[in-house]
């Protein structure tokens, strides 16, 4: 599958099947994720994959209660061990390091036949507790990960290019 394939066919998958994931289809997107560019190269991620079922029963939980983190096999933690370096342009390095990988693993899961669904709506408190997370590591997102229920759709819905994407200052349509 190309890159191009990959990205058309991502979408949250929010349903899994009882099946597990093969650890080399693991270790594979981990390793991907790992490639991801990071502000000066950083590298600040750091993934605690989660297989437990009772931990994962307890993310749901701390997940507000979104059942599909229970319901799939895999659950990946997406912490950074970080500095809060700030970049020149006033932004914090280490959510965007982290986000650049999470894509990878996204794009990967989705050529390995596998779904992915990003989880921001988590109280990182009660995760850090769950996961033995020390203080100074952040958790930035949970990834589910695993195989998809057959029948989900993708409707896609985006802004067109034309409200996003403009032609040498801000506000002109670059494409009309
Ligand atoms: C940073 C971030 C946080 C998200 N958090 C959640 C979440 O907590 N629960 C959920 O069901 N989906 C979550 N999503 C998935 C989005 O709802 C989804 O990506 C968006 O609706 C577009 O749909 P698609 O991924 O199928 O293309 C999150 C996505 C991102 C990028």
């Amino acid at each position: 599958m190309d890159i191009f394939e990959a990205i058309k066919k991502r979408k949250s998958i929010r349903g899994y099947k009882h099946k597990e994931v093969e650890e080399d289809k693991i270790k594979k997107i981990m390793d991907f994720a790992r490639l991801a560019p990071s502000a000066s190269n950083r590298q600040e991620w750091r993934f605690i994959v989660v297989k437990d079922k009772d931990k994962r029963k307890a993310l749901s939980k701390a997940a507000k209660n979104q059942s599909f983190v229970e319901e799939a096999p895999v659950v990946i933690a997406c912490c950074a061990e970080t500095d809060n370096h700030v970049m020149a342009c006033g932004q914090l390095c280490y959510p965007i390091d982290v986000a650049i990988a999470i894509d990878h693993i996204a794009l990967c899961a989705v050529s390995l036949g596998l779904g992915t669904c990003w989880v921001g709506a988590f109280y990182e408190d009660e995760a850090k507790m769950i996961l033995s997370v020390p203080e100074e590591i952040r958790i930035v997102e949970l990834i589910a990960l695993g195989y998809p229920e057959d029948g989900t759709v993708s409707l896609k819905e985006r802004l067109p290019l034309e409200d996003i994407v403009f032609k040498e200052d801000w506000g002109k349509a670059y494409y009309k």
